[in-house]
């Protein structure tokens, strides 16, 4: 049997256990937090199927406590996750929405050669932090556009088409920092208040990981200052970010829905995957996006596979 949540809004954590406490198998979104309580009142579950790569929202830890398995969708919105960091980072340098906003209220006046002026990216330094999958395509694109390219992160990058440096030292020389870290415990709130001091007077921030990396006060507050130039953002705390929230209050600020895989072709690729993924272990299958192998090995199916 299959049940689907039909409501465009998320089913509250109640109404997620209500309905999820009979079932085998859950395709989540990123809005669904899995976590012990939920895992408890799911006896018969065997796999939470995230239609996301990133699985902050899920409690690996207990999932694997429970020998449930939990699959993810990585690979296919890299390119489009890539393709949105790095247009978010054309538009602040251009200051594309201020002109597009300037055309609609009629403050397009005379040709002024001073006016919105903004930074072209060759020559330009790109700091990426989380030199993973979608952190290298970003600097291929950086690449192409003249830009030098540093990065630091937890993993020792092979072929990573960048500089490595320490996480300070990409702060202090980088004219662009974009984000591509997992939210985990480590990279909660690494943006914060001494991180937006280090970096580059006026430089430009990107996010489209998640927007609990982000200390939004700080933010905020470098914004005000001029400290930071501008930032480009695709994630927030809370999404949906409320429009009277003071975050936007900030200038030189652009927000963007979350829409870093919002493409036909990701979206696609990103259900099959989690689909894949769902019924792989349904099957008694090993899923090839697995999160936690540890929960596989545990319920004694390593062995075999
Ligand atoms: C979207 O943010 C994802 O993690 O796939
Ligand atoms: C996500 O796919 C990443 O590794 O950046």
């Amino acid at each position: 049997m299959i049940d689907t949540w039909p409501e465009a809004r998320p089913p509250t954590a109640d109404e997620l256990a209500e309905r999820a406490s009979p079932c085998a198998g859950i395709l989540t979104m990123l809005t669904e937090r899995v976590d012990e309580a939920l895992l408890e009142r799911c006896p018969d579950l065997r796999v939470v199927a995230n239609m996301a790569v990133g699985f902050d929202n899920v409690d690996v830890d207990a999932a694997t406590a429970h020998g449930v398995l939990v699959t993810n969708t990585p690979g296919v919105l890299t390119e489009a996750t890539a393709d949105l960091a790095f247009a978010l980072l054309l538009a602040a340098a251009r200051r594309l929405p201020e002109g597009s906003t300037a055309v609609r209220e009629g403050d397009w006046g005379p040709w002024d050669p001073g006016w919105l002026l903004g930074r072209e990216l060759n020559g330009l330094t790109l700091g990426i932090v989380g030199p993973g999958r979608i952190g290298s395509a970003v600097a291929r694109r950086a690449q192409a556009f003249g830009m030098t390219v540093t990065y630091c992160g937890r993993r020792d990058a092979v072929a990573f088409p960048g500089l490595r440096a320490p996480w300070r030292e990409v702060l202090r020389t980088a004219d662009v920092v974009s984000v591509h870290v997992p939210l985990t415990g480590e990279t909660a709130g690494m943006f914060d208040a001494p991180a937006f001091s280090a970096m580059k007077r006026g430089a430009i921030f990107v996010n489209t990981s998640r927007g609990g990396v982000v200390d939004q006060d700080a933010l905020r507050a470098a914004l005000e200052s001029g400290q930071i130039g501008a930032a480009a953002l695709d994630v927030t705390v809370p999404e949906p970010l409320p429009p009277d929230h003071p975050l936007l209050a900030a200038p030189n600020l652009i927000v963007l829905p979350h829409l870093g895989s919002a493409t036909h072709e990701t979206r696609a690729r990103m259900a099959e995957l989690s689909v894949d993924g769902l019924l792989s272990a349904l099957r008694g299958e090993r899923p090839h996006h697995l999160v936690n192998p540890a929960a596989w090995e545990r319920a004694g199916r390593g062995a075999g596979a």
